[in-house]
């Protein structure tokens, strides 16, 4: 993880269209451009090919169209008939039935009422047919909102979705409790977004030490928790704790980032660990890209050669 200035850079470059636009154009274009190593493709077909290869190697995925933020509801109409359209593929493919979605790709930023509709619908065709519905977290103005989503549809009867909760922010050690009080699965991450001091703690070490407190609580009272990290040292502590209360690998998961660890998430699976890695693709790449690119910033001179290698 990167120091919040680096992070804020990276961010404001996100939000930059000439460089959206530009990127859109060349980063995936060919099989070597620089996109490719953090998003499997444009096309579901070539989400469906990574997705194959991941099973290949004896490790499971979760696919996630990437979008965020649609501008008005017909947007987020037509983003839940694509998540429709991709269980199918997905169900007419064979592969492994797992998704993760963004709420504001539904339309959070826009109306909650429809955004859980819209969930509905994903869901709706998604439970009967097995699988299971990740909803990632976005930035802090809207964590109350989708945790009150999911927890709605939960209310509901609605069982094979979960969240993520970021240990960054000071408020999630109490959503822990609640959602592990509820039974409702958990994804925990230390948060990919630049949060005001407000709200997040500001200093790794403590973003750290609070994903190491989450992670005991969720391996105890936790519903099938996904340690979602590429941290070696909080990966040997997970194995510790868990090993010394009893929790066996076949009740919680690692997950990891599609291009990020290989050697790692390989390992893990080879000493009898599960691992889940998660396999971004779609047209709106560019924001994800560049949060990955913020975490490191070896990263950058990855792309820059890639660009110059044409
Ligand atoms: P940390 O940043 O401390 O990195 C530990 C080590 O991992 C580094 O030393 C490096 O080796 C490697 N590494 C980390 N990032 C890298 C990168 N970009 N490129 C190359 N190497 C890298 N966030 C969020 O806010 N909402 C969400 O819903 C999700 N969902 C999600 C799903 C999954 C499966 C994962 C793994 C992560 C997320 N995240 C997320 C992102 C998360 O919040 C966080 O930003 C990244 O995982 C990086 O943090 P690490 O825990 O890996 O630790």
């Amino acid at each position: 993880m990167l120091d919040a200035a680096s992070k804020a850079f990276f961010h404001g470059l996100a939000r930059s269209t000439a460089l959206k636009r530009l990127a859109s154009r060349y980063g995936l274009r060919k099989p070597n451009s620089f996109g490719r190593r953090f998003i499997a493709g444009e096309r579901i077909e070539e989400a469906i090919a990574a997705a194959r290869d991941i099973e290949a190697r004896r490790l499971t995925f979760t696919l996630d169209l990437l979008g965020e933020s649609v501008g008005n509801l017909a947007e987020a109409d037509a983003a839940t008939r694509e998540y429709l359209r991709i269980l199918d593929a997905i169900i007419g493919s064979g592969i492994g039935r797992n998704v993760s979605l963004k709420l504001t790709q539904l339309g959070l930023a826009l109306d909650r009422a429809t955004t859980v509709d819209n969930l509905r619908r994903i869901l709706d065709k998604a439970e009967p047919a097995g699988f299971f519905v990740r909803v990632d977290m976005e930035d802090s103005p809207f964590t109350d909102v989708t945790l009150d989503v999911v927890e709605t549809l939960w209310q509901q009867g609605y069982r094979q979705v979960g969240t993520v909760l970021q240990s960054a922010l000071y408020r999630s050690e109490k959503d822990l409790s609640r959602l592990n009080a509820l039974g409702i699965r958990v994804r925990l991450v230390k948060g990919a977004y630049k949060e005001p001091r407000t709200v997040a703690y500001q200093r790794k070490a403590d973003v750290d030490a609070a994903f190491v407190r989450m992670t005991k609580a969720l391996l105890t009272e936790g519903n099938y928790p996904a340690i979602a990290t590429h941290d070696p040292v909080i990966i040997e502590t997970t194995k510790r704790f868990a090993a010394e209360h009893g929790v066996g690998p076949d009740r919680y998961e690692f997950q990891m980032l599609y291009g990020i660890r290989r050697d790692l998430q390989t390992a893990l699976v080879d000493r009898g660990y599960r691992l889940r890695v998660y396999v971004p693709f779609g047209r709106e790449w560019f924001p994800y890209f560049m949060r990955r690119l913020g975490e490191r910033p070896a990263n950058v001179g990855f792309v820059l050669r890639g660009i110059v290698r044409g």
